[in-house]
């Protein structure tokens, strides 16, 4: 009777990992380490669970040029593998995050962009991770005996040092508290099409009406 069942993923979420070799991450950390700490000093004040940020201009700083170049690399492999390759993307916004012990960040997402990441400079604890929602709008959760990427409704990541993700922007994430005993460091960023409006956003499908016989 039946040939054969099986399942096919009808529009999945992507996120990327890159993780960087630890021998060359480890001195790129500290240097970027260096750098995000000289530029909170001298530390405002920040309510109880909350944190430090920087400005969003990193990318366009010098000492942040080999992070650029990072992203950069990634990003294109990004692009490639949804072969939008062809629009160039830039970065919008780029900034680090100081998470003292007990910091979290609440759930968000980055809207006006096209991908957004972050990379992991400093992380305290091995259990240190992101957390992101299911973007489904609306769901039946029978409990199953286990929970897979098809019946949970969160998914979480490791977060560690030297580890860069790039996921959707409209992708809502969080950030448990920080349960180490020292600062969690991050910088993030966001990707969106150079020349947008010129290049994307007109309609997708040619019209048809008044073309000549
Ligand atoms: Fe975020």
């Amino acid at each position: 009777m039946i040939e054969k069942q099986e399942v096919q993923e009808l529009f999945p979420t992507p996120l990327w990992v890159v993780d960087l070799k630890p021998a060359e991450a480890a001195p790129f950390n500290a240097r970027l380490k260096a750098e995000i700490e000289k530029m909170i000093e001298p530390r405002p004040k920040v309510p109880a669970g909350s944190n430090w940020q920087t400005p969003q201009d990193l990318h366009k700083r010098p000492a942040f040029a080999d992070f650029v170049k990072l992203l950069e690399v990634a990003a294109r492999g990004v692009a490639r593998f949804l072969q939008v390759d062809q629009h160039p993307m830039s970065i919008t916004g780029c900034w680090a995050n100081i998470n003292p012990p007990g910091a979290y960040h609440p759930t968000h997402n980055h809207p006006n962009n096209y991908l957004s990441g972050v990379y992991y400079v400093s992380v305290p604890t091995a259990g240190s991770e992101i957390l992101f929602q299911d973007p489904r709008p609306f769901g039946i959760m029978p409990k199953p005996r286990e929970y897979s990427r098809l019946t949970a409704n969160a998914a979480n990541t490791a977060c560690k040092e030297g580890r860069l993700l790039i996921f959707p922007a409209w992708l809502r994430h969080s950030v448990p508290a920080n349960d180490g005993q020292h600062d969690r460091i991050s910088i993030s960023f966001n990707l969106m099409f150079d020349n947008f409006t010129e290049t994307m956003a007109s309609p997708l499908w040619a019209a048809t009406a008044g073309k000549e016989k």
